[in-house]
């Protein structure tokens, strides 16, 4: 497996084909934060609107700080699960008291934060601070299941760790923001969970599912 020509595939692609979105306009902290907290249980298309309504009524970390909770609830009105703003509200609060308003750049102080689990801390660091960090979603462990044929069960919690071990290798030291959305964007249009395209992937040489016709039957998924 040839690591670097894989990274090179991957990120070229991502450069060429990214879909233009609001949260890609621009690599603050907070609005990296702010997209991934809306997009873990919501579509992006239902999540674009929102976003950018969000994003005018508190363009800052420090004006989500200070914000009336009617306020940021209502504005979060239709994408449901509204623990993601209270918390996300907790933790900007905490970063502008404990960290003088700057989003920590270790995992281990992203970490601490309400709500901040080890995929938002990982999607923060790289797209954000441009950090070698893994940020492993659903669409990432389906991706590189087939690419490297991994064939553990990824409804076992422990599973995510072993896609990160994996990924602290394979990700891009020097692009490790366009690394990990080329991921992400080719679990969207591309590696799709059924019938995937591979006719169209960028790195159909190097995955060993495509090579061996066996990419619909990853990733394992046990149901419970
Ligand atoms: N899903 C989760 N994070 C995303 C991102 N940054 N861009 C597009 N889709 C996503």
């Amino acid at each position: 497996f040839q690591v670097e020509n894989f990274q090179t595939d991957l990120i070229e692609w991502f450069k060429e084909n990214q879909r233009t979105l609001p949260w890609r306009e621009n690599k603050d902290p907070y609005r990296v934060w702010v997209s991934e907290i809306m997009l873990q249980q919501t579509r992006v298309d239902t999540v674009i609107p929102y976003y950018l309504n969000f994003m005018r009524e508190f363009p800052t970390l420090e004006d989500l700080a200070y914000a009336e909770e009617d306020r940021i609830l209502k504005a979060w009105e239709g994408l449901g699960y509204y623990s993601r703003v209270r918390n996300l509200q907790t933790a900007v609060r905490e970063v502008v008291e404990e960290y003088d308003a700057v989003v920590p750049r270790s995992r281990v102080d992203i970490s601490k934060l309400k709500g901040v689990g080890p995929y938002t801390a990982g999607a923060i660091l790289s797209i954000a601070y441009g950090q070698p960090e893994p940020a492993v979603d659903g669409n990432v462990m389906r991706v590189l299941s087939r690419v490297l044929e991994i064939d553990e069960d990824i409804a076992k919690p422990k599973t995510r760790k072993t896609f990160e071990e994996v990924l602290y290798e394979l990700i891009s030291k020097e692009d490790p923001s366009s690394f990990n959305q080329g991921m992400m964007e080719l679990g969207a249009l591309i590696c799709t969970p059924t019938s995937p395209g591979c006719l169209l992937c960028p790195v159909r040489t190097h995955c060993r599912a495509y090579k061996k016709g066996i990419q619909d039957t990853l990733p394992i998924k046990s149901k419970k």
